[in-house]
């Protein structure tokens, strides 16, 4: 018995030593361990023998059968190592620095609008600010000169939140804050999301964006709040754009204005998006009226200033021609995958 066993033995580790991979070695451990393998066998066979003879080879047995299971789970732990060592070896061959195959994403049309505003205005001077979508009462409309119940609040469909709270109707509501941030003298402008309830068409949609501006100095006049404008709009539109200026009311400049541009769409003929007038209502602005001001702990005394809210999302509609708001809110990215900056 003894001698047939080490045979066995012998068989085993020649056998072992040679199994390439996991599905060898299991097909091994069938053979040998398994329930009609060669281990299996052996014991039958120990019915045959008596007394100590049996005794002794089944122990012989044993000790055989725990060396196979232990070389098989040796074996089944180089594998597995070498398995991972081939799976590094071959990440190797990846170059990192390499672009991906797959498409590269764009920016969105309003980013791009957005980005290049700032730009614009950095290089006159500018901070660049970001402020909350969920504002207080206070900074929407009160510290806006727009007091409970003033009619003015019926020009924006605001919706409320649970807790008394808004979605910022306009990034007017960031005017407060800043002021009190930075004090005058001041430069800055804060783009933002705005929500209204509006009806939605061609050109209104209930999220749309806008970015406002302030500039708060000694002697800050409407021909200072005219000149960046202007100088503005040319950048962006690398050509003098028309503008008119039409008396708006808002409680929070005086005098206050709408800056339209002339409908680059249509080229001033009438289209949808002006609602056939030629012209596009693109930033309403004026002068910052004192108790704004001093609301901001702005010295009314010594300092004036400008305001004004461009509409993003509309300049990003002339900027690429893009017809219809809704488009900008979609998702869909075979439309707003078009876009690249200039
Ligand atoms: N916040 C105003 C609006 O959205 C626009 C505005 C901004 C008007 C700044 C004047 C000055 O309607």
């Amino acid at each position: 018995m003894q001698e047939q066993l080490d045979a066995l033995r012998a068989v085993f580790q020649e056998k072992l030593a040679t199994c390439a991979d996991s599905a060898a070695l299991e097909s091994l451990r069938v053979e040998f361990l398994g329930k009609k393998g060669h281990v299996a066998g052996l014991m039958q066979n120990l019915r045959t023998l008596s007394g100590n003879e049996k005794k002794d080879t089944g122990q012989l047995i044993n000790i055989f059968k725990q060396e196979a299971a232990n070389g098989i789970g040796e074996k089944a732990e180089t594998l597995q190592s070498e398995a991972l060592d081939r799976l590094v070896q071959s990440a190797k061959q990846y170059d990192t620095s390499l672009p991906s195959s797959k498409s590269l994403g764009s920016y969105h049309p309003i980013t791009l609008v957005q980005r290049e505003l700032e730009q614009i205005f950095i290089t006159m001077g500018f901070a660049v600010e970001d402020y909350n979508e969920v504002v207080d009462d206070y900074q929407c409309f009160e510290s806006l000169n727009i007091p409970e119940h003033h009619p003015a609040r019926d020009m924006q469909d605001t919706y409320y939140l649970d807790n008394g709270q808004v979605l910022k109707t306009h990034t007017s509501a960031a005017q407060n804050a800043i002021m009190r941030k930075y004090g005058a003298p001041l430069r800055a402008i804060f783009p933002g999301r705005c929500f209204r309830n509006e009806a939605v068409d061609a050109s209104h949609d209930n999220t749309f964006f806008q970015m406002e501006g302030i500039m708060i100095d000694r002697d800050i006049s409407i021909s200072n709040l005219i000149y960046f404008m202007k100088t503005m709009l040319s950048e962006v539109f690398q050509k003098d754009i028309k503008v008119r200026l039409r008396p708006g009311f808002f409680p929070f400049v005086e005098p206050g204005f709408e800056l339209d541009i002339n409908c680059l769409i249509c080229g001033g003929e009438g289209c949808s998006t002006c609602k056939q007038s030629g012209w596009l209502e693109l930033c309403p602005c004026g002068m910052i009226h004192p108790r704004v001001l001093g609301m901001g702990g702005v010295d009314t005394e010594e300092y004036t200033g400008f305001a004004f809210g461009l509409g993003l999302t509309r300049l990003a509609m002339m900027r690429y021609g893009i017809r219809d708001i809704r488009d900008l809110n979609a998702g869909n990215l075979k439309v707003l995958s078009q876009f690249v900056s200039a």
